[in-house]
């Protein structure tokens, strides 16, 4: 299986608990690799764009207040196909639904609160990857 890349971050509710550390060994226990970094406020506009793709769901107004209520942090992670690694750890997005051991069973607060975002595809980990991160920025 081939190394690939993806996109995280570490959500308000868990960098407001001080989790961020804690997060991201559950990610490297998993096998993924940190190969860029940032701990950002985002704002109103790079939040809407980023979910852009849930602008006509009914908690995308809330998404995008929730996703802004505090620092994130964005993470590139590499590793064998990392999607894939990346989304078993996260468990499922509504933590009720999760499983013992992720990231999401151990750590969200609700469905919207829920500790971290990963990517879905590879092709929207470019996307993603793309938007918060120049690739020099990125050392693998
Ligand atoms: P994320 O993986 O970041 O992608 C979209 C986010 O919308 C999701 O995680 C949740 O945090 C949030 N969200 C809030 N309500 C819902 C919902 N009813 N269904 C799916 N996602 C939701």
């Amino acid at each position: 299986m081939a190394v690939t890349r993806t996109f995280s971050i570490i959500k308000p509710d868990a960098t407001r608990r001080n989790l961020t550390g804690a997060i991201t060994k559950m990610l490297e226990d998993a096998g993924l690799r940190v190969v860029a970094s940032k701990r950002i406020q985002m704002t109103k506009e790079q939040a809407e764009g980023f979910y852009a793709v849930h602008a006509e769901r009914p908690f995308f107004n809330d998404l995008v207040s929730f996703m802004i209520s505090g620092p994130v942090v964005v993470q590139v992670l590499e590793g064998e196909d990392a999607v894939k690694a990346n989304r078993d750890v996260m468990g499922a997005t509504n933590p009720a639904d999760a499983a013992d051991g992720t990231i999401r069973k151990t750590f969200a607060e609700s469905i919207e609160a829920n500790s971290a975002h990963g990517s879905d595809s590879d092709e929207n980990a470019a996307i993603e990857i793309a938007y918060f991160f120049k690739p020099e920025e990125i050392v693998g």
